[in-house]
């Protein structure tokens, strides 16, 4: 998991230090965004197949859109008074003047998507999933960052309470495949329907009109443009006017009411444990009816590790039919640092079973089509194909921590042998060159070879 970087200045008048690192390096990754090393690849493998394999299990289909759309399509779904339209979208221009954004989140091109396929000519409803990166020009801290992935949902052309539930249950069963669902409290809430929110949003106006110097600056365009956002306030002065606020409970229709009465119950009959939360609004516009969020038990708001929830107006308003739809999208690089915080441990397929050592061009080749056959028939080899001492080879060999070595100097390649090393123990055996692979597999354990047929149906 990359830390938040905050020298990121390029210098390039530093020298090396005596082992040949640049202290500072010329050039490091722009603020909030990083690169994602082995390690955490583990993690993000670990997370694609437990995703892929729930996802499968409940009929989803997995979906790429690109990396940027006309930024009309989140202007228009998303909203223009939120944060993410308003603050942090990466807006550019292509040479013919196009405004084009890098998508912030996923929903809005799904839908864009949906419609531009005639997808609601598709078996209904469509489930369709993602795990993509994401662009957000926010100030960069702990488990907030630029460029960051997503693993998201969404289910598209029907609505009914048991939807919301089973999207609810899907990231549930996941969280706890991946060991942190115990960390987790999913926050529930229905902001009901547009008529209910938007004499919502009347009453708060006429509530918070005349208190306007105890609201922050960001407050007051708020309370312009979605007085409902006052409620996500983090400004100490507003989050003490909100708890005078009327409460949407007043506002919310009987029909709305009764929805989110039977969502609850699902989840009820389901097993899953909710915390109501009546502040929760979500930062993008498009919802309607149910919200959600799974926080960390300890960091709450701050720290939410995924969301989602309804949005059946959304299509219209990208110009589609009308077509309900819900879903949902987790940060992945929180969901690795609760798992870390958690101390889940992923399996990695990354160890080697072998390293080839070789001296000089004869034994060289001799080792690559060694290599080679070890390789196909599933045994993971890596040689020095330098021009190393034996002696720094098997120093390198071991920094790599595999539990055999072949050995083949010039001796060898003159008598057709080669020597395995077990690096365990330490002790060592020459064998003919025709029996070498046979005998590294059979001392690696065939269960253990790294085989993969791309004809085969994956099961990842
Ligand atoms: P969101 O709440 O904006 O919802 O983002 C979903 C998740 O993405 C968050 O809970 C968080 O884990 C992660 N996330 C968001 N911003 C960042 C960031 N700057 N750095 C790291 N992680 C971040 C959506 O994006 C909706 N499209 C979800 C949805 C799908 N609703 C319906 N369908």
């Amino acid at each position: 998991m990359a830390t938040e970087d905050t020298t990121q200045q390029a210098n390039p008048s530093e020298e090396e230090d005596a082992i040949g690192r640049i202290p500072t390096p010329p050039f490091r990754t722009p603020k909030g965004v990083h690169d994602i090393l082995p390690h955490d690849h583990d993690f993000h493998t670990y997370i694609k197949k437990i995703v892929r394999h729930r996802c499968r299990q409940a009929g989803f289909k997995r979906i790429s859109t690109p990396t940027f759309e006309f930024t009309e399509v989140f202007k228009r779904s998303v909203g223009e008074a939120t944060d993410i339209v308003s603050k942090e979208m990466y807006t550019f221009e292509d040479k013919k003047g196009r405004s084009l954004t890098l998508k912030p989140e996923g929903t809005a091109s799904i839908c864009r998507s949906y419609i531009q396929h005639g997808m609601q000519d598709w078996p209904q409803p469509v489930e369709l999933f993602y795990i993509e990166p994401h662009y957000r020009y926010e100030r960069p801290q702990a488990g907030r960052y630029r460029q960051f992935w997503q693993f998201g949902f969404e289910v598209l052309g029907e609505a009914d309470a048991a939807l919301d539930a089973q999207a609810i249950l899907l990231p549930y069963r996941i969280y706890e495949d991946l060991g942190i669902v115990d960390t987790l409290k999913l926050q529930i809430n229905n902001i009901g329907d547009l008529d209910s929110r938007t004499q919502y949003a009347e009453a708060l106006r006429d509530y918070y009109y005349g208190k306007e110097r105890y609201l922050s600056d960001e407050d007051k365009i708020r309370l312009e443009k979605n007085p409902l956002r006052i409620l996500d306030s983090k400004h100490e002065d507003t989050m003490i006017l909100n708890q005078s606020a009327p409460r949407f409970s007043e506002f919310i229709s009987q029909e709305s009411k009764d929805y989110h009465d039977e969502v609850l119950e699902y989840l009820t009959d389901l097993g899953i444990e909710y915390t109501l939360n009546e502040n929760l609004v979500r930062g993008l516009d498009y919802y309607s009816q149910t919200v959600f969020e799974f926080w960390d038990q300890k960091k709450g708001a701050q720290n939410s590790v995924g969301g989602g929830g309804r949005y059946d107006g959304l299509m219209e308003l990208l110009g589609g039919p009308p077509t309900p739809g819900i879903g949902f999208a987790m940060g992945i690089e929180r969901v690795i640092a609760q798992m870390k915080r958690n101390k889940v441990r992923v399996p990695s397929k990354d160890n080697l079973h072998v390293f080839v050592a070789q001296l000089g061009r004869e034994a060289k080749k001799v080792c690559l089509p060694l290599m080679d056959e070890l390789r196909e028939r599933g045994v993971k080899t890596m040689g020095a194909l330098g021009k190393g001492a034996i002696r720094n080879q098997l120093t390198i060999a071991d920094r790599f921590k595999v539990p055999f070595c072949v050995l083949i100097g010039l001796t060898e390649v003159r008598e057709g042998t080669a020597i395995i090393r077990d690096m365990t123990v330490g002790t060592q055996k020459t064998v003919k060159m025709e029996k070498v692979v046979d005998e590294v597999i059979k001392r690696i354990g065939i269960k253990n070879l790294d085989y993969y047929n791309p004809k085969e149906p994956a099961n990842e």
